[in-house]
């Protein structure tokens, strides 16, 4: 099974300091942001993460490249520890494949198509980090539990922050457990049919990759993932894993990214 992580958009938010960087690698504590979804991924039990990324983003692939004259020569320095992370991050199992145009969400996880072949997959969202890394694993119990059905990690927010993400329609059928009936993107606050958002976890069968194929540009003028899981569901059941929201630490504006910075380095040294 594979875990699939969108990584292709230009990090308009961040410029001018994602202008020769990649956001994905942006410092968090002390790895890429993109390091700790990876991990995550591979902690799902997912035998291969696959990186969805565009061209001129080589420094994603040079951080999962192994260094072996780099590990050698922290070795000889007695800077073991180092060493050890620099071959632990150059010796994870990341494969990438490449969106020529950035058409959306969709698009990008269809770009990975061939790779996941007639199996279920993961999509991990890389704006939001996910320490304890064990939020796949609990969304995997659920789909077992419902014969391998669709399931996505929802969040509440407040009614009037609805128009920035997916949101789902549904009922609670389980404690922190919801039946999906439908889905809409980027609803406006006053349509909304619920304030459960999409959180940017998905655990999906073959047929929404199949779906991916034919789904028409949206919300925004682009292929949403949103809309392939609507229709999804005349053929498929989907369930929604609520999660709480200090679970996540969102990392994609600057403010996020610096309060992510402060509180995960104020776990860190709590420890
Ligand atoms: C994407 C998804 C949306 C989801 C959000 C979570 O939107 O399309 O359904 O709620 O991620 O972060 P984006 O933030 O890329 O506009």
């Amino acid at each position: 099974m594979k875990a699939l992580i969108p990584a292709a958009g230009l990090g308009t938010r961040f410029l001018p300091a994602t202008k020769a960087m990649p956001k994905e690698m942006l410092l968090v504590v002390d790895r890429p942001v993109i390091q700790y979804v990876v991990e995550e991924g591979l902690a799902s039990g997912a035998d291969e993460v696959v990186i969805i990324s565009s061209h001129g983003k080589q420094a994603i692939e040079d951080h999962f490249k192994p260094d072996d004259a780099l590990v050698r020569l922290l070795r000889e320095r007695g800077k073991d520890d180092r060493a050890d992370a620099v071959h632990h991050a150059g010796n994870l199992p990341v494969s990438f494949v490449y969106q020529n145009e950035p058409l959306g969400l969709g698009h990008a996880v269809h770009c990975a198509a061939d790779l996941t072949a007639d199996e279920s997959f993961f999509v991990l969202l890389g704006d939001v980090i996910v320490p304890s890394y064990d939020m796949l694993n609990r969304m995997k119990v659920i789909s077992d539990e419902h014969g391998g059905a669709n399931v996505i990690a929802v969040m509440p927010v407040p009614k009037n922050k609805v128009d920035r993400f997916g949101v789902i329609a549904g009922e609670e059928v389980g404690k922190n457990v919801w039946k999906v009936s439908g889905l809409v993107e980027k609803p406006s606050v006053r349509r909304a049919p619920s304030n459960m958002a999409v959180f940017g976890r998905y655990l999906l069968s073959p047929r929404v990759m199949e779906l991916l194929a034919t789904t028409e540009p949206g919300t925004g003028n682009e292929i949403q993932l949103t809309d392939a899981l609507q229709t999804v569901l005349d053929e498929e059941d989907m369930y929604a894993l609520v999660v709480d929201p200090e679970e996540g630490f969102d990392t994609g504006t600057v403010d996020t990214w610096l309060d992510t910075n402060n509180r995960l380095y104020a776990r860190r040294s709590a420890r």
